[in-house]
């Protein structure tokens, strides 16, 4: 008999494609061969994405591609494992809306714990830290992904120094927060921790908050950074996605004096109006931003910086887009990564705020936005009417 096959469809985001690496690669040492489609394969793994609406019913309709394409040729459908970032809707409500599916397993579950099964041969994912803390309001990764873990410091090298012996010279480190990589948050557990950590102080950000612990001496994301780096083989290293607020003066210094990092940075801003970052309690201000990329490209002109942008988050009024597009045009990003706002439901903004810009309004300024940075169509100066 032939062995089995297997195929995982992955919708979303770096961290979901890195968890579909290792999912195939249990597959594997489970005896599965990888099937080279969907349409013929025995289990096929579907790993979902739940960060906006459309994400949700793109997995949707691809299932019921799945179903109706196996009907018309005849075939059984395959075994569907769905798992992935969807699953925050439930086991029983997944099964009980999606008939077609029959198992719902969270991804450590569908298999985590073989050699990583990687599809590029030089450049190489490594997820430093999984779930999320930071409850910016409008956001269902902490809900989806459940809360920050950092793997430690020992594994993550004991990663990187096989992949340098086995002619990988790229590595991509990542994580929700990833420059947050080493440090806890501040929680209810707030004095516990301050006194099992004697290397953490609160941290005192001339911000409106700040979310983690501020570490003495050199915070532990540039010490992996400066370890990954260490390897002869490594020629290039990446992160993602990095946040503002644990961008430390000795991270900003690391960047400019280790050229083995990339010159590319992202760094998502989500609005250049601080009133809005506020309601999507981000944990820094416009001027803060600023501030880390002033010094990045003082340190060295030739850093690039990217960002993802949020346009019409509930109640953003003409005067706070405008503050946004004004920050676009001192800011002088590469790219954009800009999204329309989707309503998550069970996350604060979707509890708290009405979802209150037609999507004409919406969709108005994100291209205006896109036209801006994107496509560099306009102009300082020349600046669009917003309506
Ligand atoms: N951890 C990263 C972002 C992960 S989500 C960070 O904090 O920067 C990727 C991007 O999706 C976000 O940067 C944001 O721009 C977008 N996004 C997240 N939730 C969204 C929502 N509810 N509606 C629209 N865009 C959203
Ligand atoms: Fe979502 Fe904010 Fe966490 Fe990024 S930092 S994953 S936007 S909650
Ligand atoms: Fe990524 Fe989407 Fe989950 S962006 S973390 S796969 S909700």
């Amino acid at each position: 008999m032939s062995p089995k096959t297997y195929y995982i469809h992955t919708f979303g985001c770096q961290s979901n494609k890195s968890d579909s690496e290792r999912i195939a690669g249990d597959y594997q040492a489970r005896g599965y061969q990888s099937a080279k489609d969907w349409q013929t394969c025995d289990e096929l793994v579907i790993n979902t994405c739940a960060i906006r609406k459309s994400a949700e019913d793109r997995a949707r309709a691809f299932l019921h591609k799945v179903a109706t394409t196996a009907r018309a040729a005849g075939r059984p459908k395959p075994k569907i494992i769905f798992t992935g970032c969807m699953l925050h809707h439930g086991k029983n409500k997944i099964l009980e809306i999606l008939s077609m599916v029959d198992e719902v397993l969270p991804v450590n579950e569908v298999g985590f714990n073989s050699p990583v099964v990687r599809k590029d041969k030089k450049h190489a994912w490594i997820p430093i830290s999984a779930g999320c803390n930071s409850f910016c309001t409008y956001c269902i990764v902490p809900y989806s992904r459940g809360r920050e873990q950092s793997r430690s410091f020992e594994e993550i090298l004991a990663e990187v120094k096989i992949l340098a012996e086995s002619g990988y010279e790229e590595i991509t480190l990542l994580g929700q927060n990833v420059n947050s990589w080493g440090l806890e948050k501040v929680g209810i557990s707030l004095r516990k921790m301050l006194m099992e950590r004697p290397d953490l102080e609160l941290n005192h950000l001339p911000d409106n908050q700040s979310q983690y612990l501020k570490p003495k001496g050199t915070p532990p994301f540039v010490r992996l950074l400066r370890a990954v780096s260490a390897f002869p083989q490594i020629k290039l290293v990446r992160f993602m996605s990095s946040n503002p607020w644990d961008f430390h003066d000795e991270l900003i210094a690391e960047i400019v004096a280790n050229k083995k990092i990339d010159r590319y940075v992202h760094l998502p801003i989500q609005s250049g109006s601080n009133s809005v970052l506020k309601r999507m309690n981000r944990g820094y201000t416009r001027e803060r931003y600023a501030e880390v990329v002033a010094k990045l490209r003082a340190g060295d002109p030739n850093v690039v910086i990217g960002t993802d942008i949020i346009v019409g988050f509930p109640g953003e009024t003409e005067a706070e887009f405008q503050e946004t597009l004004e920050f676009a045009q001192k800011m002088d990003w590469k790219v954009a990564f800009i999204a329309i706002y989707s309503p998550r439901p069970g996350t604060a903004s979707w509890r708290l705020f009405s979802d209150d810009l037609p999507h004409t309004v919406k969709k108005h300024r994100w291209e205006i936005l896109d036209q801006l940075i994107n496509k560099n169509n306009l102009k300082a100066g020349n600046r669009p009417k917003v309506i």
